[in-house]
């Protein structure tokens, strides 16, 4: 169903993430039939260029970043393409903008693709040329904020401009196809939920393993590092999303309201439930893979780009059952996995069976976007009553068709949200805010106490430290593997 005739203005819009997703995703959404004839994007960066510049620019990024065979209609997509030379913090472009968005009756998107440091001056020269209308939307990305501090100034500069339900916080973790299913497995099977708290499940893991660097983005992550860039936000999203109370509806509040009572009740993590790993150039591929400090040009980086961390979340559902959860670049694979550990059985009413079978529960976000349940089963053949766990395994593309269903990027579904005016996968203020509040004190410790990032190995699963936290509890983490 196509959504109501809009104008999307892109800020940053011949910047990398206009290119690598918004537009290539804007195309396939027009591909699929989702965008109303009357729909217009313009893009605004600070290149000079005219609207065909822009055009042959968008059309080349469509080749490069994919969805050049969505249909056979670019020329007709990009029609839809305009494009005005700004500057976000004078005067140029302005009226030609102001021009372009006059006297529609239509939903009005302004997306800032650009560095944080601009969403004010963004907002102030909306204001000022009268384009922050009531019913207009706006877009954020991340990173929002680099701490609480920042994220709370972030967020008032925007209140100035916008109310709460004009902005679009967006993390693109919640457009991922799988973990919209982590809530359909959720709150759509009687089966689960039952067993979804401390007295079946003996813990959680979250791993969201990377396979490449920091490539060309060093000067930005070595400020970073992986706790702002991925655990405060992503992993920080994931885990709420299985550990809340089943919200009443599926609307934006009640989502979001469970999801901060998650945040606000995880516990400080201490020193010794952490570990920070940086990685080692990949052995006699020193030249292409090289060490972190020598990819960010900081010998002496003491950045993490790899964090594992147990946590653990008071509240009567989850009081003493840890939640494991690890990122790094670099590793061994590409794979974001949830596990859910069940408890073991009571009893073992099988005199033959030493071995201590456990059901586990596995969520595949990327590659081969999944389910699988391990369960026990009796071995075939005749030994007697020896158990053996195996998978019952549910690959979307398998279960699905060969597509696995229309498998939509999660830039692709949140930029159509936006449109829609559905907030439930964006992030609320408090959301942010609270996220940063547990991941201050984390940051500040280590830096406190001077703390460098264990070495590891390109190509591992991360550094030695991690395991062996875990096997300090008994437990071992789930392998990494594509
Ligand atoms: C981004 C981080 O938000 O997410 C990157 O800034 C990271 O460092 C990326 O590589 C991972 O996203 P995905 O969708 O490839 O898992």
């Amino acid at each position: 169903i196509p959504v109501d005739p809009f104008d999307l203005v892109i800020f940053g819009g011949t910047g990398d993430l206009a290119r690598r997703k918004i537009l290539p995703g804007l195309y396939r959404r027009y591909c699929a039939g989702q965008m109303p004839e009357e729909a217009r994007i313009i893009g605004a960066a600070r290149t000079e260029m005219d609207a065909k510049g822009y055009r042959e620019m968008v059309a080349e990024a469509i080749e490069e970043f994919g969805g050049k065979d969505a249909c056979d209609n670019l020329d007709a997509f990009l029609a839809k393409l305009d494009y005005v030379a700004i500057d976000a913090r004078g005067e140029t472009g302005w009226a030609e903008l102001q021009d372009l968005m006059s006297g529609k009756d239509r939903i009005e998107v302004y997306y800032f693709s650009v560095a944080p440091g601009l969403f004010g001056d963004l907002a102030e020269r909306l204001q000022q040329w009268g384009m922050a209308g009531e019913e207009c939307r706006i877009v954020v990305e991340k990173p929002f904020g680099r701490d609480l501090e920042s994220a709370r100034a972030l967020n008032a500069t925007l209140a100035t401009y916008f109310k709460e339900q004009q902005i679009y916080r967006i993390d693109h973790y919640l457009g991922k196809e799988t973990v919209q299913n982590l809530m359909a497995v959720r709150f759509g099977n009687m089966l689960f939920e039952p067993l979804w708290n401390r007295q079946y499940v003996d813990h959680i893991q979250i791993t969201v393993a990377e396979t490449v660097g920091v490539g060309g983005r060093g000067e930005y992550y070595d400020k970073s590092g992986a706790m702002r860039d991925m655990v405060q936000n992503h992993l920080m999203q994931l885990l709420c999303l299985i550990a809340m109370e089943p919200p009443a509806r599926f609307d934006p509040d009640a989502v979001r309201d469970e999801k901060l009572k998650v945040i606000r009740a995880i516990d400080p993590v201490l020193p010794h439930h952490l570990v920070r790993g940086q990685y080692e150039a990949e052995e006699g591929n020193e030249e292409d893979a090289p060490s972190y400090r020598d990819a960010v040009g900081n010998p002496r980086s003491r950045t993490e780009s790899f964090v594992a961390l147990k946590a653990h979340i008071s509240n009567w559902r989850w009081h003493g059952t840890p939640f494991y959860l690890r990122t790094g670049k670099r590793m061994v694979a590409r794979s974001s996995e949830i596990t859910v550990v069940f408890k073991d059985t009571p009893h073992s009413i099988f005199a033959e069976d030493a071995g201590r079978h456990r059901n586990v529960l596995s969520i595949r976000l990327q590659p081969n976007e999944g389910i699988t349940l391990g369960v026990t089963i009796k071995e075939p053949g005749p030994g007697g009553m020896r158990l053996v766990d195996v998978p019952l395994d549910m690959t979307f593309a398998e279960a699905l068709g060969p597509d696995g269903g229309d498998q939509v990027d999660a830039y692709e579904r949140l930029i159509m949200d936006v449109i829609r005016g559905n907030q439930t996968l964006f992030m609320r203020d408090d959301e942010v805010e609270a996220a940063w509040a547990w991941t201050d004190p984390i940051i500040q410790g280590w830096e406190a106490r001077h703390d460098v990032p264990k070495p590891y190995d390109s190509g591992s699963a991360g550094p030695t430290d991690a395991t062996e936290m875990m096997r300090r509890d008994g437990r071992e983490w789930r392998k990494v593997s594509p």
